[in-house]
């Protein structure tokens, strides 16, 4: 069912009240809840500590806009507690982390398939399979330090597969810009699935910055470190998408309007009635943010919010397994393991030591088109040669109790810190690189 911002008015900002006691709700069962209960929860924390950050720094910059950014934050403020709070303190940091790029998987693919522009495509096929490597090195390390699966977590919606070696990641700054949309002529989803990869990132950063210093285990610290500087690199270029003609009102439009789809897709895919009951409650909200924005533009700028939001919702973001997308990008990835050299922002430089020209500017030429992609649907061209890609080690989903016994024989390994192959092997080999 389509979707539009302006068929209501929301709640009113000063009737969005919260006690201690609501904002702290029964978090949600780390083996009973589907895992994309846990997806939602974690997206949405995203969407309101981008819309908290963002607010502060446009409050900096203009004074007429102070009183309603201070009174939005407020809610803004409580939202994200209530809704970071959701997560169960059984999961332990690392097991978070785990759903964090489960999260980046699953969201990233969602949001290439419903882009409709093909270069903004390409950037989201390009960033996801090294978010499959993430995965794969951090399942590696909850086995390395906990002695868990990490498909406890992922209940098998998401495969853990070797994606794009971590060490190809590591790129010169330059060679993270990409072309930013026109706000004038680009799509109002391009928009907001832009607004949301940025603060699906942010947030994964600001995670393992502060979860890293945590492990005492030195290739633990290493790991955290390392996959942090690539999710900065990520923030870098999804926020280079965004256009920076669009003015701070513009902005803050936009990014009301992405929380309101966002718990919009909450309300129609939640499968846990309390949580939905949650995202009823807080799409009301945010329309009310909405809305206060569009009266900002208004009056500010003497513009009408529908030159921004040019069209409603067609549906909301579609988040169900994407394995077959991201076995699409990591096929590519092992085919064409870094950016096409034809991409728009593709220096010769592979280091930042190595740069030669800081500021050549990058655009898009008017002769570029996407190289062949199979969007999703099957082997292309590109992809044929090492199609198809191994069995997942367990292709199909398990059941909640096999969940739960896998689980219960997974801790019976106890506190004891083994050994694992795979994150030494490829600490090793990333430290040769
Ligand atoms: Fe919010
Ligand atoms: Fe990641
Ligand atoms: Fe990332
Ligand atoms: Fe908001």
């Amino acid at each position: 069912m389509a979707f539009s911002l302006f068929d209501s008015k929301g709640t009113d900002i000063d009737e969005q009240r919260f006690t201690w006691r609501d904002m702290v709700q029964k978090p949600v069962s780390k083996l009973d809840d589907d895992a994309f209960t846990r997806i939602l929860v974690i997206l949405i924390n995203g969407l309101e500590t981008e819309a908290l950050r963002f607010g502060h720094m446009a409050a900096r910059f203009n004074r007429e806009l102070r009183l309603p950014l201070a009174k939005v934050r407020r809610t803004e403020q409580h939202q994200a507690t209530l809704v970071n709070w959701l997560i169960a303190a059984d999961h332990s940091p690392l097991e978070t982390t785990v759903a964090y790029e489960q999260v980046a998987i699953e969201v990233t693919a969602a949001i290439a398939q419903s882009e409709p522009d093909p270069y903004l495509a390409q950037v989201y096929r390009f960033g996801l399979p090294e978010e499959v490597d993430h995965l794969y090195r951090y399942a590696a390390l909850l086995d390395r330090l906990e002695g868990k699966d990490a498909n406890n977590i992922l209940q098998s919606y998401t495969d853990i597969l070797p994606g794009r070696p971590t060490s190809e990641h590591h790129r010169a700054p330059e060679d993270e810009l990409r072309e930013p949309y026109n706000a004038g002529t680009a799509a109002f989803l391009s928009k907001v699935n832009a607004l949301t990869s940025v603060a699906s990132e942010y947030q994964a950063h600001d995670y393992y910055q502060n979860i890293g210093p945590l492990f005492s285990d030195p290739l633990a610290r290493q790991l955290y470190a390392e996959i942090a500087s690539v999710e900065e690199q990520h923030v870098t270029q999804y926020e280079s998408m965004l256009d920076p003609a669009e003015s701070w009102i513009e902005q803050w439009l936009l990014h009301e309007a992405a929380e309101c789809y966002h718990y919009y897709s909450c309300v129609e895919q939640e499968t846990n009635h309390h949580l939905r009951t949650i995202w009823e409650r807080f799409l009301d909200y945010e329309l009310g943010h909405f809305h206060m924005a569009c009266e900002a533009f208004k009056q500010v700028e003497r513009r009408d919010p529908a030159e921004i939001v040019s069209s409603d919702f067609a549906g909301p973001l579609a988040l169900r397994s994407q394995r077959d997308c991201a076995r699409c990008s990591w096929t590519k990835s092992r085919c064409a393991p870094t950016a096409p050299a034809s991409w728009p922002g593709r220096s010769k430089a592979r280091s930042r030591s190595a740069t030669a020209a800081w500021s050549t500017p990058t655009v898009r030429p008017a002769t570029w088109s996407p190289p062949a992609m199979c969007g999703c649907r099957g082997p292309s061209s590109i992809a044929k040669a090492c199609w198809p890609p191994p069995a997942s080690p367990r292709p199909e989903r398990i059941s909640q109790q096999e969940n739960r016994d896998a689980y219960s024989s997974t801790r019976t390994h106890g506190n004891e810190p083994h050994r694992h192959p795979d994150v030494a092997d490829r600490q090793q080999s990333d430290a040769g690189a």
